[in-house]
């Protein structure tokens, strides 16, 4: 099949590395019904679940793999055959399954973790590819910690397991280690240097400890990756993944990086909400793309700004992402032209000197209260009137 060389597939791991985050656990129903929005939203692949973790995952893979039908679903598994036959199990149901194998690549997770040599690890790589092969056709390597790893031996682990039939290869930054041109450069060194890369598509799984995933995502498709992994709202163990929102409106909002998803973005509002509510991981307010704040104007100058022309100040209209609409929030920061927006929105036209009167009357409130509202100006012209 020829690929669309601009096109980048999301891989949403929302149900598996996402869920990964104590506390979050999800029931089967919860998982069925957020696979749905995923679907609709217009994800390529859901990662569903690591079916031989628990019987409540390896249901909730088969559950997932009939509720829906035009997304990948994929199922993680370490690099052995247990693990495998798991996986191939419960996807039997699935239009398109895929199954995501790997094992460690850095020489600290090959040394610490499987006490191994690189020459064994790579062989149970290329076994375990060669092994999910015989069941499906489709397989992802992950080279886990290859943030980390020796480039040299990524790249020829890479070539191996494309050679052993993996048709998508993920490079993942486990630990959200590295600084994102040492990403880019990694996925570009693999681009340069793996003879059989085209067969493959690579895959970027950044994780946010340094605060880098989203940054590190996009040096990964600026420098060839064509899959990103991430969740939605970010959510993941310690500081999360990449935000799918994030970086499909980095994609959106930057055309001339010639990149493009399958992505109906005005879907995220809602599905952060619902995600957020089942997880019980409330979303902070200076979130981007969906935090509560992200279209709130609260400073009397971008009030202004934005009032004389909404481009002043917003670079994605909130309608966009799904978002209720923007807001001019009224503190003792806000200006006179939003308290006259406010006024007006709530039927009074007022003149100059009159304004210039209830503002001072306003801020005064506003200094002992966080945030006016509509009954608090509504008090204001009350009172007004009356002394007048
Ligand atoms: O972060 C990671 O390395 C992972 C792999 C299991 C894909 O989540
Ligand atoms: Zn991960």
């Amino acid at each position: 099949m020829l690929h669309d060389p601009n096109r980048v597939y999301i891989f949403d791991t929302t149900l598996r590395d996402g869920e990964q985050v104590p506390g979050c656990q999800l029931t089967t129903p919860e998982k069925i019904e957020i696979a749905r929005e995923l679907e609709a939203l217009g994800v390529d692949i859901i990662e569903a679940g690591f079916p031989i973790s628990s019987p409540g995952d390896f249901q909730s893979v088969v559950e997932i793999s009939k509720a829906v039908k035009e997304p990948t679903v994929c199922a993680l598994t370490r690099a052995n055959k247990g693990d495998i036959d798991a996986a191939v199990e419960s996807l039997k149901y699935a239009k398109r399954p895929r199954i995501h194998t790997g094992i460690g690549s850095s020489d600290t997770h090959i040394k610490l973790k499987f006490n191994s040599t690189r020459e064994e690890i790579l062989q149970r790589g290329v076994d375990a590819v060669k092994y999910a092969k015989k069941f499906v056709e489709d397989v992802e390597f992950y080279a886990e910690d290859a943030g980390r790893a020796d480039i040299n031996f990524l790249a020829q682990m890479v070539e191996a397991v494309i050679a052993a039939g993996a048709t998508v290869v993920n490079i993942p930054d486990t630990n959200g280690y590295c600084l994102p041109d040492q990403y880019g450069s990694k996925i570009k060194f693999l681009k340069d240097n793996v003879q059989n890369i085209d067969k493959a598509i690579i895959s970027a799984h950044c994780h946010n400890d340094l605060g880098l995933a989203t940054a590190n995502s996009i040096a990964g498709v600026q420098n060839g990756a064509r899959q990103i992994e991430g969740t939605i709202n970010g959510i993941g163990e310690r500081a999360g993944n990449t935000s799918i929102e994030e970086v499909v409106m980095i994609m959106k909002t930057h055309q001339t990086m010639g990149l493009h998803t399958n992505i109906d973005a005005t879907r995220f509002y809602e599905l952060s909400r619902m995600v957020s509510s089942q997880m019980r991981m409330p979303v902070q307010p200076n979130k981007a793309i969906v935090g509560a704040n992200a279209f709130a104007h609260s400073s009397g100058i971008h009030q202004d700004g934005f009032l004389k022309s909404r481009e002043n100040y917003e670079i994605i209209r909130p309608e966009d992402v799904g978002f209720p609409s923007a807001t001019i929030v009224l503190t003792a920061r806000s200006g006179r032209h939003a308290l006259k927006f406010h006024l007006e929105r709530l039927g009074y036209n007022l003149g100059k000197e009159e304004l210039a009167e209830v503002y001072k009357n306003f801020l005064t409130l506003a200094d002992s209260k966080l945030d006016i509202n509509d009954n608090d100006l509504q008090s204001l012209m009350v009172h007004r009137l009356v002394k007048g």
